[in-house]
């Protein structure tokens, strides 16, 4: 009797080990979650946003493109536009589908190179070439439309960017974007980790 329930026990090890382990896993990983919570953007006295870095570790949503060739050579950037969002916040919007306070949204400008490669005519990326961004803080923007910041940069070696003015960038978003100024249209990564959409 005593042996078959040793053998019983000795047969149950693994299951008890892993059940410890998972726990201990999840514990590690809630822990990791939380000292992840933290804020992307630095800012300067004044609430100007200082030049992110390490975007391109951020999440990755989408890449539209207004080439020059489509635009009477006019659009307002005639680059692809990588757009990024920082992960504490990308983590909010899976949770709740909502921009959070504190979110910080770059867009990076990569010039069309070659429109012809192996694979057929097309747009492809050629060289970066600077970079806007966009924020969303009630504390530092309370007077801004849905409390967002928009931002253009002189260069990727200028310190910090130059906030806009409200009708230089904001009024187009308000107007146009999707959601909370935000063109969601545009992005399915976004859509897809919404809650609730598919
Ligand atoms: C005439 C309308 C218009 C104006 C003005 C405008 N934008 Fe946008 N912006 C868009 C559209 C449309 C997109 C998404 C598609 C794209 O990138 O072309 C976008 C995308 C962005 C994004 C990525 C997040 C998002 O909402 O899609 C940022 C950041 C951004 N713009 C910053 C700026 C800044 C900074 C200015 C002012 C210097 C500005 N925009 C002016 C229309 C506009």
């Amino acid at each position: 009797m005593f042996q078959i329930k040793k053998t019983l026990l000795v047969s149950m090890l693994p299951a008890l080990l892993s059940v410890a382990l998972v726990t201990s896993v999840k514990a590690s990983s809630e822990h990791h979650q939380h000292a992840k919570d933290l804020n992307f953007g630095s800012f300067t006295k004044e609430n100007v946003l200082l030049t992110p870095k390490d975007y391109r570790e951020w999440i990755f949503v989408g890449a539209p493109v207004t080439p020059n060739d489509m635009n009477d050579g006019k659009p307002a950037f005639p680059e692809f536009h990588n757009v990024y969002i920082d992960p504490t916040s990308w983590n909010h919007w899976k949770k709740t589908g909502e921009f959070r306070d504190g979110t910080v949204i770059v867009k990076e400008l990569t010039s069309v190179g070659t429109k012809e490669s192996a694979s057929g005519n097309g747009y492809f990326p050629g060289e970066f070439n600077g970079i806007a961004a966009m924020v969303k803080d009630s504390k530092r923007y309370p007077d801004k439309p849905g409390n967002w910041a928009f931002f253009g940069f002189e260069s990727y070696e200028a310190r910090q960017g130059i906030m806009q003015a409200d009708d230089a960038c904001a009024a187009c978003h308000k107007t146009h974007a999707a959601q909370d100024m935000v063109f969601i249209q545009h992005y399915p990564v976004l859509r897809a980790a919404k809650p609730g959409e598919k």
